[in-house]
């Protein structure tokens, strides 16, 4: 009788394995995973509670490794892999996954020392070199040793005599243990000033969001900043204010941060205009969110058809606490569909922006789709209620929002008109069906735009 073929090939790898298992040991095997995947954040002044930067570091923390490493928790990275690589990701190989299981499960031998690599060097000052402009925040921000996280805009005036277009922006937060994220955003109307200054008066405000803030990207813990590709770069009209919002999150002692922040411009303006296909549309607000107790697999679903060619460059997501799946899917002309992000597992501590390893041409024609869900159950250990409470949408933190954006620029310049007016009509459709089933919205939409 012979065996049927996956029970050979599975017979094959297992005695592959036993026989490379017998040979796991830090200094051949894990030490380069770890130097390259886990060092950058565990390391001295960085933002993780412990360093991993030899055997005795690693072998300390082993077992909860190969555990926080299975689960995919460590290293922080919530895009599952795609049709399309990302930069810098930081996702363990499955062989590395393995790796890091079986020398465990042997004891977690040592190796021979000799022909361990050597703990990488890291760059402290400026990744990208010296910035063209340096600001700082004018005063420090008190973060408490106990309690929630806190979600805070703060504002950093610019004073540029002129218009610039920016490539990168640096984030140097004086204390990286607790700053957990930072969201930026340009600012010419008054908004920023209005929402810092309701802030102040109640710091419970939480997330106030605005359609003049420019979003101009922003740092996770550990992230490297990046110039943007291909001479790209985003406008900064002169009177811009510059306004970031914190995620800050206590450490057990009280501390406070007084982020130093350069920017990196670009030397003339770029031949393209970045901009973005938010699905669904402004975050979800016209999307009938109603959330009930115990609901898990709350659904929203929004899709756009390209009506020009464009070139993407990046993605990303963003939901609060409850907020469970992300996806948005390319479906070709010729009928193809590929996975532009997909998140199964979604964390709000960890909310990256992912820039594709090479720009992505998407044909006029091509259907933009993508689907969010929440899970409001309590069997969702990220849901802030216990019991469960209705959620709606909102801006705080405990309301819910949800929305995959696609940043992209039209491949012929002459272009932009048509995709921004395709994009805003496909947004007024959305809005107008919805304010026609609830009325009440109208007064958000007035909220939310300062009346305009
Ligand atoms: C982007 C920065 C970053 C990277 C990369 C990273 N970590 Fe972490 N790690 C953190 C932070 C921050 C924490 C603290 C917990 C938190 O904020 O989620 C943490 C916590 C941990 C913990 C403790 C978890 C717990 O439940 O107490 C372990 C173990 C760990 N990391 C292992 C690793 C390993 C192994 C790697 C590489 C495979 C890695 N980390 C890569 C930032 C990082």
């Amino acid at each position: 009788m012979t065996l049927p073929k996956c029970v050979q090939l599975c017979a094959a790898f297992c005695l592959f394995t036993a026989i490379l298992s017998a040979q796991v040991t830090f200094s051949h095997d894990v030490a380069p995973i770890i130097y390259s995947h886990c060092s950058g954040c565990h390391r001295e002044g960085e933002a993780a509670p412990f360093t991993l930067l030899n055997y005795r570091d690693v072998a300390k923390h082993g077992k909860l490794i190969a555990a926080v490493t299975a689960a995919r928790i460590m290293p922080p990275w919530k895009a599952e892999p795609a049709s399309y690589p990302y930069k810098d990701s930081r996702r363990l190989a499955d062989a590395d996954l393995k790796t890091i299981q079986t020398w465990v499960k042997l004891g977690m031998p040592e190796g021979d020392r000799a022909t361990a690599p050597v703990p990488p060097k890291f760059t402290s000052g400026w990744q990208l070199g010296t910035p063209d402009l340096i600001v700082k925040m004018d005063k420090a921000f008190p973060v408490p040793a106990e309690g929630a996280d806190i979600y805070r805009y703060l504002r950093i005036p610019l004073n540029l005599p002129e218009d610039k277009w920016i490539q990168a922006i640096e984030l140097r937060p004086s204390s990286r243990q607790v700053v957990h994220h930072v969201l930026y955003f340009a600012d010419t109307s008054e908004d920023a000033r209005r929402i810092e200054a309701e802030q102040d008066a109640n710091p419970a405000t939480g997330m106030r969001i605005s359609r003049n803030m420019v979003p101009l990207g922003g740092v996770a813990v550990g992230a490297q900043p990046h110039l943007l590709p291909g001479g790209l770069a985003l406008y900064l009209p002169k009177g811009t204010d510059l306004m970031f919002q914190y995620h800050f999150h206590p450490i057990g002692k009280a501390d406070s941060e007084q982020s130093t922040v350069g920017l990196y411009f670009a030397k003339q303006a770029p031949e393209h205009t970045l901009t973005n296909v938010q699905l669904p549309v402004a975050y979800g607000l016209f999307s009938a969110l109603d959330i009930q107790p115990g609901q898990k697999d709350f659904t929203v679903r929004d899709s756009f058809v390209l009506p020009v060619d464009v070139q993407a460059i990046s993605i990303g997501a963003h939901a609060h606490y409850i907020g469970k799946t992300m996806k948005m899917t390319a479906t070709f002309p010729d009928g193809s569909v590929k996975t532009l992000l997909q998140i199964k597992d979604w964390d709000f501590a960890w909310q990256d922006r992912y820039f594709f390893e090479n720009p992505l041409l998407l044909p006029k024609g091509t259907k933009l789709a993508s689907e969010v869900t929440w899970d409001n159950s309590d069997e969702n250990a990220k849901n802030p209620s216990r019991p469960p409470v209705e959620v709606r949408w909102g801006e705080q933190t405990k309301d819910e929002m949800g929305a995959v954006t696609l940043q992209v620029y039209p491949a012929a310049e002459s272009d932009l008109a048509t995709l921004q007016t395709n994009y805003r009509r496909h947004v007024r459709e959305i809005a107008a069906a919805q304010i026609r089933k609830d009325p009440s919205l109208m007064v958000k939409v007035r909220e939310l735009t300062g009346g305009n």
